[in-house]
């Protein structure tokens, strides 16, 4: 590094190289403040009108004042060097931020516009013209705020300009009226901003060649692409921007950022819209859900309500019933484990159940039989026992009570005759 401190200015590092010199960061040692210090080739020794010209515009530009334009304290010799010394902006530079295809949504890119526009609007108010808008010429900090870096610079370059890169680098956002050297206005820096906001949206450059003259032919003679991924409002203010003829163009910096004030309401509201839609659908979601859910609680309850009664019936014996609850049961939760238990236990409870009926309808018959037999033999006594056990088993045996009634009226009859 070739100096250490230039005048009250420490060097801490380089912040990069542009066309004019070199871009330094530093500490003001009096002000003890960070600073950006701009080295410009220009060689003012021995030209007094050149010399007179240099600290005018460094007054001008020391007094822009704005949030969106990088604060200039001063223009400087050293040792026959120019420099400019600046407010320090710690951010990323909207080339690298195109460059790197940061993901930005469409209202933050069209709020750094808008910014720009401001900037470039309150320049124009104060008779500033930027001259070479470009996005390296323009930084975004962490925090959204965008400023415009070099403004006015570009009017005391000299004809020193020797690097090809960054002459084609500053031709890509010229106006065609500015490459035809014609007279110009306020009205190359909105054509400017319409080739930032071409890259922005479409991250190609609109007038795009290898060179320097097939880049001014572009921008002299062709219209750029329309770009499909942005919407028919943002390439309005792009193409509008971007007229050939300045007339076309919007009239001034300022009519450029109220449409793109309006665009980024426009968005907003758009974007309000969606999160209510969003809003009004989470909450038909969120009813339709506690409505499945009380219905689910209902259902719970039906089922609970059919299970105790299976089990009672069951308890009770009542097994055809116990069977129909469980069933009902089953209609509600198919896979209800209590239900299907209790209709295996109560099924297996009447297969027993009929068994043991069909073994006493064969013990009541094979009785009767024998009463029978005995009653018909006249052993009425033992006929009679045998249908009283038949009547303990089988209680409403009509044969038996018959057996048993006429055996006690014969039996009576007897005893009678005998007393
Ligand atoms: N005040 C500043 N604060 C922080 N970084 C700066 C500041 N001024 C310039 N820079 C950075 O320094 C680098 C070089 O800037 P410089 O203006 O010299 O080159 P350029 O903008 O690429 O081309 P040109 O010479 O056409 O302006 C750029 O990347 C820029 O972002
Ligand atoms: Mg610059």
């Amino acid at each position: 590094m070739k100096f250490q401190k230039i005048n009250k200015y420490q060097i801490i590092d380089i912040i990069g190289k542009g066309s004019m010199g070199v871009v330094y960061k530093c500490i003001d040692t009096v002000l003890n403040r960070y600073v950006a210090l701009k080295t410009m080739n220009i060689q003012l020794m021995g030209d007094e009108n050149l010399k007179n010209r240099f600290y005018r515009e460094a007054k001008i530009l020391a007094e822009l004042n704005h949030p969106n334009i990088v604060q200039v304290y001063e223009l400087k010799e050293y040792e026959n060097l120019c420099y400019i010394v600046m407010e320090y902006v710690e951010g990323e530079s909207l080339k690298h931020v195109i460059e790197s295809k940061k993901p930005l949504s469409t209202i933050s890119k069209l709020e750094i516009v808008r910014q720009i526009a401001s900037g470039v609007s309150y320049a124009h108010s104060k008779g500033v013209i930027h001259r070479n808008l470009k996005p390296a010429n323009i930084i975004i900090r962490e925090d959204g705020v965008t400023k415009i870096l070099d403004f006015g610079v570009a009017k005391l370059k000299t004809s020193s300009i020797t690097s090809k890169g960054s002459v084609l680098g500053t031709i890509a956002y010229m106006a065609p009226e500015q490459l035809k050297g014609e007279q110009i206005d306020e009205r190359v820096d909105i054509f400017a901003i319409g080739v930032i906001m071409y890259e922005m949206f479409s991250y190609k450059k609109p007038f795009n060649a290898t060179g320097i003259t097939e880049v001014m032919y572009k921008i002299v003679n062709k219209m750029p692409d329309y770009i499909p991924r942005a919407n028919k409002d943002i390439n309005y203010i792009i193409f509008k921007s971007l007229a050939k003829n300045p007339e076309e163009r919007y009239k001034s910096a300022e009519q450029l950022m109220e449409a793109v004030e309006e665009l980024i309401k426009k968005q907003n509201i758009k974007k309000e819209k969606i999160k209510n839609k969003m809003d009004f659908s989470i909450t038909t979601q969120i009813k339709k859900v506690q409505k499945e859910i009380e219905k689910m609680k209902e259902l719970r309850n039906e089922i609970e309500e059919h299970l105790l009664n299976a089990k009672q019936l069951l308890k009770q014996e009542k097994l055809k019933k116990a069977i129909e609850e469980a069933k009902a049961v089953l209609e509600l939760d198919n896979a209800n484990q209590d239900a299907e238990a209790i209709i295996e236990k109560a099924n297996r409870l009447l297969v027993l159940k009929q068994e043991e009926e069909k073994m006493k309808a064969k013990w009541v018959k094979e009785r009767l039989t024998e009463a029978n037999h005995h009653f018909n033999s006249g052993n009425l006594i033992k006929a009679c026992e045998i249908s009283e056990s038949i009547l303990k088993i089988d209680p409403s045996n009509h044969d038996a009570r018959v057996i048993k009634s006429i055996c006690i009226k014969k039996i009576k009859e007897f005893l009678k005759r005998i007393e």
